[in-house]
């Protein structure tokens, strides 16, 4: 799978990349590909965003910055999913990023202060994504939510059986999964479920079927 960020902070993704278990689908099942509007601005000075028109706070990035930044990678029009990060895009959920996770490639576009001149949602991006219904500085921190919530579904992330089985899986119908435990069986008498110590995967399963919220 690929996937192509466009950004102002690139280098944001270094921490994100260092980590499993993006770092272990690196370079194998996942090509990430970053790009910053600055470097194919057709502005001066690197400029890549102005005064909103009628007047406020804030900066806004430019559609004639977006669009050169695309040009320049995908030659013209792109004929696969570009996604900008907004708080206005639909909510990601589990059943959005199993559907994303069937798409290769994937453009994400992050921008920050006031955010997209809306012609950039509208003529540029496919979709539009926000990860919640709270306002961050910037897209970074929710292109990085994408993909690490895609990549660790790819083939080699994650051990085999744990993506099948987890919060929010068709397995668990939707639900959140059950508890888990580990060492010590006891620490200031809060004791771990005696079930689960027996052995008795019959009644661990049973348990833990029950369990599920
Ligand atoms: C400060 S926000 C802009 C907020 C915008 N003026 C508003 O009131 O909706 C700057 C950028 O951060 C990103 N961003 C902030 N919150 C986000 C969220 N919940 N989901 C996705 N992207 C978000 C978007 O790329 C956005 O354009």
């Amino acid at each position: 799978m690929r996937i192509d960020v466009f950004t102002l902070v690139p280098h944001a993704f270094a921490w994100l990349t260092e980590q499993r278990p993006i770092a272990g689908v690196l370079g194998g099942e996942l090509e990430l590909r970053l790009f910053n509007f600055r470097d194919t601005t057709p502005l001066r000075a690197g400029q890549v965003d102005d005064e909103p028109y009628g007047g406020g706070a804030g900066m806004v990035l430019r559609v004639d910055v977006v669009a050169a930044a695309l040009d320049a990678v995908y030659g013209g029009a792109t004929d696969h999913r570009v996604i900008a990060l907004t708080p206005q895009g639909r909510q990601l959920n589990q059943s959005v990023v199993e559907e994303l996770a069937d798409e290769s490639p994937l453009t994400l576009l992050s921008a920050r202060f006031e955010g997209f001149d809306e012609r950039i949602v509208q003529h540029l991006c496919s979709d539009a994504i926000s990860i919640g219904p709270y306002v961050l500085s910037n897209g970074d921190l929710p292109a990085m939510v994408l993909i690490d919530a895609v990549a660790r579904r790819l083939p080699g992330a994650l051990a085999e059986g744990s993506v099948e089985l987890e919060s929010f899986s068709a397995e668990l119908g939707g639900r959140l999964e059950y508890p888990h435990y580990t060492r010590p069986a006891e620490f200031r008498g809060w004791k771990v479920p005696d079930v689960l110590l027996s052995g008795d995967h019959a009644r661990i399963d049973a348990w833990r079927r029950e369990h599920v919220r």
